[in-house]
């Protein structure tokens, strides 16, 4: 059995990150978020105060357990925060030289039992546990923005990854709310795997001039009770996003369906992101 789990690390407080530290330290483990500066830091802990206040607003929250999770939270920026932690998890930029550099670090740092993690959309898992002497410790959580949202949570193992190090990460799962899948070390694990070519067709078919986006959105909307379009969902992602994972899966696999449609490329060349800066197939500028 490995060490059940108390203290959770968290590398990075970004979007990601300052999820995760959220929905951890609201199950109640203690967290250490760890950022570059004290200016990112100060930065992912207000975003972490924001998202608490905004479930006590609605509801969803009692304020003294706003409380009680925001006092559970530790910030910090060196890396010897993590010397008690017994779970670490990695939510930097996806750039896999980064990763690789921290999950090194991590290595070092934490103690001989933890065990380290990525949130990673699109790099293999075993590329970052090569970068440690515990392969066997090391895996993928893969959690879905929103993450306080989100009751997914995808455990990703490699061929290394031991059967002790996947059991603990259920009951991590099932103590976050989170219902749990597990997948192979494989491109897109499973949600990306049906879900980014679905999209790429998606815009290869508006390409083609087949219907308004519109009427695609409308027709999966009301046609599968999907709670968005392909388009509006793309929009809501990311079109950088989408094509950094769709370019990642074809880098790796040239499997055809990962082929990025010229639309979206050029959409992305021209800084037409999605909802993120108000312009993508949708037009946001307004709200
Ligand atoms: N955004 C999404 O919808 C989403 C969904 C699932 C998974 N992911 C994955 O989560 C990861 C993080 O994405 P994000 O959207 O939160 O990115 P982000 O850019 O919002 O946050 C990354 C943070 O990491 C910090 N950082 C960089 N190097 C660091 C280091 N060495 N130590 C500590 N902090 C460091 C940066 O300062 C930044 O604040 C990526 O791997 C991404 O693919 C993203």
């Amino acid at each position: 059995m490995a060490q059940p789990i108390t203290r959770v690390g968290i590398v990075g407080c970004g979007l990601m990150g300052s999820g995760i530290a959220e929905v951890c330290a609201r199950a109640g483990y203690t967290v250490i978020v760890r950022e570059v500066s004290r200016e990112q830091l100060a930065a992912g802990l207000a975003r972490i105060d924001g998202s608490l206040d905004r479930a006590v607003a609605r509801g969803k929250l009692a304020a003294a357990e706003r409380d009680a999770a925001r006092s559970r939270i530790i910030g910090a920026t060196d890396l010897s925060a993590f010397a008690d932690c017994d779970l670490v998890v990695e939510a930097v930029a996806e750039n896999l030289e980064l990763k690789r550099r921290v999950f090194a670090e991590l290595d070092a740092a934490a103690p001989r039992h933890a065990l380290l993690a990525s949130n990673t959309s699109s790099l293999a898992i075993i590329e970052m546990a090569a970068a440690t002497d515990r392969p066997a410790q090391v895996l993928g959580l893969h959690f879905m923005q929103p993450v306080p949202v989100m009751p997914l949570l995808e455990i990703v193992r490699t061929f290394l990854t031991s059967d002790e190090t996947l059991e603990a990460a259920q009951a991590f799962a099932a103590r976050l709310g989170k219902t749990s899948v597990v997948c192979k070390d494989s491109p897109g694990f499973i949600v990306n795997r049906l879900l980014i070519p679905y999209l790429l067709h998606a815009i290869d078919a508006l390409e083609k001039g087949i219907a308004t986006k519109e009427d695609f959105d409308a027709a999966i909307k009301l046609g599968l009770n999907h709670p968005m379009g392909p388009f509006t969902l793309l929009d809501y992602i990311g079109l950088d996003t989408i094509l950094f994972i769709a370019d990642a899966v074809f880098d790796e696999t040239k499997d055809a369906r990962f082929a990025a449609p010229p639309l979206l490329r050029r959409m992305v060349s021209a800084g037409y992101l999605g909802r993120k800066n108000g312009r993508g197939f949708y037009d946001y500028t307004s709200q």
